[in-house]
């Protein structure tokens, strides 16, 4: 059986062409993306810094497609609402830039939107023991976190098939998203590590021949996945 129905492409907007944002993203949409990563970075959390709430409100203008929104800022609680209101779907803290993680948790489902939380690299699984059943989405970063266009950490991908055992423990739909990195040489260790949502920038947006070559290529490597 092909794995192509489960698993979720998620382009990811860092690796847009900003002077043709909205043309790529109807593009993807007539492709059948169903879902977009939208990266925010602050300078602080992490040494860049990238986009924010007027593009994001820009995006939800233009597509009907489930906005994944990863925050990469210190203090995210101080942001939430702000997203939600620019309409984020799904918004990721991650679990290192806050003391409060249970909160900010608390405050991104009373803002109405499904409950992500990013682990760094370095950042064990067992960390989200005791949190997990408040989530929707684990975002297991496979590169750390800051810049797209970097290499795959193959490490990573023992830490996703942890996570899968621990969601299987609590017998929770909670999706598994890998994000950096992914592209066709690297899809199927996550994959079969149990992520289930793969972020792909570089590799679709960047691909030589056009982002419809790369989603294609994507597609093509999920395809020949068996179970
Ligand atoms: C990295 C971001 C990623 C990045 C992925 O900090 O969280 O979402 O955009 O891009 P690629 O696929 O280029 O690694
Ligand atoms: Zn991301």
């Amino acid at each position: 059986m092909s794995n192509m129905s489960r698993i979720q492409i998620a382009p990811s907007i860092l690796a847009a062409d900003f002077t043709r944002l909205g043309e790529q993203i109807s593009q993807l949409d007539a492709l059948g993306i169903e879902t977009y990563h939208f990266d925010v970075m602050d300078g602080h959390f992490v040494p860049n810094i990238s986009m924010g709430i007027p593009v994001l409100e820009a995006l939800r203008s233009i597509t009907k497609a489930r906005l994944d929104v990863h925050l990469m800022v210190s203090e995210p609680e101080r942001y939430i609402q702000a997203f939600a209101n620019a309409g984020a779907d799904i918004i990721s803290i991650h679990w290192e830039a806050t003391p409060n993680v249970h909160r900010a948790l608390q405050m991104i489902r009373e803002a109405g939107c499904k409950v992500g939380l990013a682990v760094n690299p370095h950042t064990p699984a067992f960390v989200l023991r005791d949190v997990i059943t408040m989530l929707d989405l684990i975002n297991v970063m496979t590169v750390n976190p800051g810049f797209g266009g970097q290499t795959f950490i193959p490490s990573v991908a023992s830490k996703i098939a942890r996570l899968r055992a621990m969601v299987g423990d609590v017998r929770q739909d909670i999706d598994i998203e890998a994000d950096g990195g992914v592209g066709t040489e690297t899809a199927q260790s996550v994959i079969q590590a149990g992520a289930n949502v793969l972020v792909i920038g570089t590799a679709i947006f960047r691909h030589p021949e056009g982002l419809a070559a790369g989603l294609r290529a994507i597609q093509q490597v999920l395809a020949s996945e068996i179970v």
